[in-house]
């Protein structure tokens, strides 16, 4: 089947141009670049009304829940939530129940993750088993499974566990990616472990600016080090809301913003970390954000002058460059996720619209700015605007 997407500005890492965009069998067949409507014969038209078509999202950061957490979110609501926000591809953290951290726990969940043909999945293993404090997962059999390992949710606190993992990501090539708590101190130590051992480190969810300037010097140095942030961090300052890392002081904001301007901050993650009310009751850190990331991170990068182009490398080029993953630009060749936005579409914040199974925000009522309007994986349509297919 040949399908043909017309009257489109076409946005990734490095084009932005109007356009149209030929599908054969689930992949960019061919990229028409200044031309809005070409005439193909036998060809299926989805026009795209003047909106712009991106690369689908890459989350490099979000918890599923799944499996034994499913009250709060499960796989299936959790991926109509992520296509709903234009991700086609999630990297799901461990830290479910029990904890994913050998090779049949992956498998379970790529198996479900493939019988819902929804998003693409890759499901993080636990860097220790059951999370503990150092006894490492098997690398020989996990590794099978995924190229992904973190125990976000918890720092790891033993110095030499630490290092053990990160002289294993060189053994088996995988990304070792971290939740620091204390951030900036844990960073430092583990930039110093990187120099010592080497490794492939990605930091989770970064949010002060100290931390930033630790991350530039490593890079410089040369260092295999890369970082994300969340659409929280970056959108607001000093909110009363529990969440991990907390919402930091304007100046951190700030300094995220200009990392994500000047290229030194890489991925642009989600952290969607659904909780019901009864566990933010209880202290549950957290914030649901699938639904919502896009237009906050549009919403910040307009206000500051970062072009779209930036924020498609960041949520879709180079988690796919470091996740080593299919997608990620407008290619010929490449496969089909793609999602069609309008960027000046505004709305409201309502979190009893959401699909995700829980609704725990701090942003309800909050006006933002661009909309998905339709997700598209490996050339079918798989959230059409107020409606999961
Ligand atoms: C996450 C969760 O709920 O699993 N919470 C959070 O506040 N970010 C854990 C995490 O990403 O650290
Ligand atoms: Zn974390």
């Amino acid at each position: 089947m040949k399908q043909l997407i017309t009257h489109v500005r076409l946005v990734d890492a490095s084009t932005d141009s109007p356009g149209a965009l030929l599908i054969e069998n689930g992949r960019i067949a061919k990229i028409y670049y200044n031309e809005t409507n070409p005439h193909l014969e036998g060809v299926a038209i989805i026009d795209g009304g003047g909106h712009v078509l991106m690369p689908g999202f890459i989350d490099t950061h979000c918890h599923l829940r799944d499996p034994g957490l499913t009250y709060k979110e499960d796989m299936e609501s959790g991926m109509k939530a992520a296509l709903k926000g234009g991700f086609t591809t999630l990297v799901a953290m461990a830290n479910t129940a029990p904890v994913v951290d050998n090779a049949d726990k992956l498998k379970a969940n790529l198996d479900k993750a493939k019988a819902l043909d929804l998003c693409t999945l890759v499901q993080n293993s636990a860097l220790t088993e059951n999370f503990s404090k150092d006894r490492l997962v098997d690398f020989e059999s996990t590794r099978k499974y995924t190229q992904a390992y973190s125990n976000d949710g918890l720092n790891i606190d033993d110095t030499d566990t630490m290092a053990k993992g990160l002289a294993a990501s060189t053994t088996y090539d995988f990304i070792l990616a971290t939740h620091c708590e204390p951030e900036t101190a844990t960073v430092q130590r583990d930039i110093e472990l990187l120099k010592e051992k080497g490794g492939h480190l990605h930091v989770c969810h970064i949010s002060k600016k100290a931390t930033l300037d630790a991350i530039v010097k490593a890079k410089k140095e040369g260092l295999d080090i890369t970082c994300e942030v969340t659409p929280h961090h970056l959108y607001a300052s000093g909110v009363d809301y529990k969440v991990h890392p907390p919402f930091r002081s304007e100046e951190d904001r700030l300094a995220l913003i200009q990392g994500c301007a000047d290229g030194t901050i890489d991925c642009c993650g989600t952290d969607h970390a659904p909780h019901s009310h009864e566990d933010k009751a209880k202290g549950s850190p957290g914030i649901n954000n699938f639904e919502t990331a896009f237009a906050m991170y549009h919403k910040v990068f307009s206000d500051h002058s970062i072009p779209l182009t930036r924020l498609s490398e960041m949520m879709s080029a180079t988690p796919a460059k470091r996740y080593g993953l299919q997608g990620g630009l407008l290619a010929e060749g490449s496969v089909a996720d793609l999602v069609l936005v309008d960027p000046q579409a505004e709305f409201i914040v309502e979190p009893n619209t959401f699909v995700s199974k829980s609704n725990n925000t701090p942003f309800a009522g909050e006006h933002l700015q661009g909309r998905v309007l339709w997700t598209m994986k490996g050339g079918a349509i798989r959230y059409d605007y107020g409606q999961t297919l």
